[in-house]
């Protein structure tokens, strides 16, 4: 008998809103037609923003947004993006498809979507093919309330008042498409670009995310923070206030990748396992930043995160573009348990991307916009935004075995919020199998307040012509005897219940 035990008596940290971050690059139609459409367009919009992708992502909370890439990030040169429209410079955006990139949406249409959205910034600075006094100046100019050539700059393209920027990426990627360093190069830059990342307001610093690794390259991690850490300077927060973790699954590795919606149960199992994988990096690379950073002051901040399939057949191999079926939800749900459970260390995750790119929340077509599985798990989760993690295990389960893979039957994590409320969010990872799960807590008995579900065919997603095919529904199939609650979980599901006591 599978049971979920949880010990109410026994919270483990906050966990970050921003572990439910977005992130959005100019690549494909993320920012272009997915976000921005011009103040000139037929399609809905305040200010050029797409009014139902505003709507959709303010349903979910949306906590912070990460921009403008990515690979973009690297090449973009910030000045080409402000003034007027007309004036401003075209670009070949050479990592994305080759395509012109006219910087129509620069740092004010970023800080204006901000403002919509009502989320954190953050803003990703360029190393790779940017000057020290090019980075100085973006934050000068978005920041500094003051005369000052910048700040008279931005007064002149009509914003009087500086923006905040809450999070500032000092590079992106950078050993890779940032430039192909090695760590010793990269954190030296580091050390020196941060310098003059200024804050200008104290009250309100801005946080410095140092770039870290690819997946399991524990040996950047320890470079970068050997090269970087000063033990004799105890202000090292402040000077890095987070190091970065990239993480993509390809279910058939980075040259095949799989298709988003043709695929077996042997992928399903390989993709879920794969993203099961995020506990190991998260725990490994926590270990190393343990050694520098017992107090865990500085955040692991997972800001790329998702699936990542072959482009839907038809389009355009350099846009990303991909479905999202029940197995992204799946991905999704495990994932964001994995980052609830790792929250005394991970403090913020940007899944990649947010509308049209890799595994979003939200695909639009013209003026059609879709919610995709993977949207509702994080509507789902979003009551353990800034929640107390509570402590829980289940126990009474197996794991099931396909090919080389072995995924447990059940995944699981508990927050309580300000309102006293618990959120229980638990994945069925089975493609075929049902499960029961018996809830039961260390301080006595709790009641549902509201639950709900996402489920469907393993290949189940939602299209342009039938955008309700998997949803959130309400999920009824619980029982409450002796205190104790028990969850019929069907196959291949995403189930959250909120519990009161009794
Ligand atoms: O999200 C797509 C790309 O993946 C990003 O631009 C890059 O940082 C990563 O390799």
């Amino acid at each position: 008998m599978a049971k979920l035990h949880i010990n109410d008596d026994k919270a483990c940290g906050r966990i970050a809103p921003e572990i439910y971050g977005h992130f959005s690059e100019h690549l494909g139609r993320c920012i272009y037609g997915g976000i921005y459409v011009g103040e000139d367009s037929d399609i809905p919009n305040v200010n050029g923003m797409r009014k139902d992708v505003v709507e959709a992502l303010k349903e979910i909370r949306i906590p912070v947004l990460r921009w403008p890439g990515g690979c973009f990030a690297d090449e973009y040169h910030w000045k080409d993006g402000i003034g007027p429209k007309n004036k401003r410079k075209k670009m070949i955006n050479t990592h994305w498809g080759g395509v012109v990139e006219d910087n129509s949406f620069g740092t004010h249409e970023f800080f204006e979507l901000v403002k919509q959205l009502g989320c954190k910034s953050y803003v990703n600075g360029n190393v790779g093919s940017g000057t020290v006094q090019e980075m100085s100046e973006w934050v000068e100019y978005i920041t500094f309330n003051g005369v000052s050539p910048m700040a008279d700059l931005r007064k002149e393209n009509g914003h009087e008042e500086p923006w905040k920027i809450d999070y500032f990426g000092v590079g992106n990627e950078n050993w890779g498409c940032g430039g192909n360093m090695r760590p010793s190069y990269y954190a030296d830059l580091y050390r020196r670009y941060q310098t003059y990342v200024r804050n200008y307001d104290p009250k309100t610093p801005i946080m410095k995310i140092c770039g870290g690794p690819n997946i399991d390259d524990y040996h950047w991690t320890k470079t970068v923070l050997d090269t970087c850490y000063d033990h004799t300077k105890p202000e090292f927060h402040g000077f890095m206030d987070g190091l970065s973790l990239h993480y993509y699954v390809h279910p058939e590795g980075w040259d095949i990748k799989g298709s988003a919606t043709d695929f077996d149960e042997a992928a399903w199992y390989k993709t879920l396992g794969k993203a099961l994988f995020m506990d190991e990096l998260v725990t490994r690379h926590g270990k190393i930043m343990d050694q520098y950073d017992p107090e865990k002051k500085v955040g692991m901040i997972v800001d790329e995160w998702g699936t990542w399939y072959t482009v839907e057949p038809g389009t355009n191999p350099g846009f990303l573009y991909q479905q999202n079926t029940v197995r992204d939800a799946l991905v999704a749900g495990i994932t964001l348990n994995i980052f609830n459970k790792h929250c005394d260390r991970v403090k913020m995750a940007n899944l990649a991307q947010m509308v049209n790119v890799l595994q979003s929340v939200l695909l639009t077509e013209d003026a059609a916009m879709v919610k995709t599985p993977t949207y509702h798990v994080f509507h789902q989760y979003m009551y353990h935004q800034g929640a107390e993690l509570l402590d829980s295990a289940v126990t009474g389960i197996g794991e099931i075995e396909s090919g080389d893979w072995k995924v447990p039957e059940l995944t699981e994590s508990v927050s309580r919020g300000e309102d006293g409320i618990v959120t229980v969010t638990v994945n069925n990872l089975s493609v075929k199998d049902s499960k029961t799960l018996d809830i039961s807590f260390a301080s006595g008995a709790y009641e549902v307040v509201d639950a709900s579900i996402v489920t469907g065919d393993i290949h189940a997603h939602n299209t342009f012509d039938d955008p309700e095919t998997v949803k959130e529904e309400k999920f009824t199939a619980y029982k409450s005897a002796n205190g104790a609650i028990s969850a019929d979980l069907p196959a291949g599901s995403v189930t959250m219940l909120r519990l009161k006591k009794a």
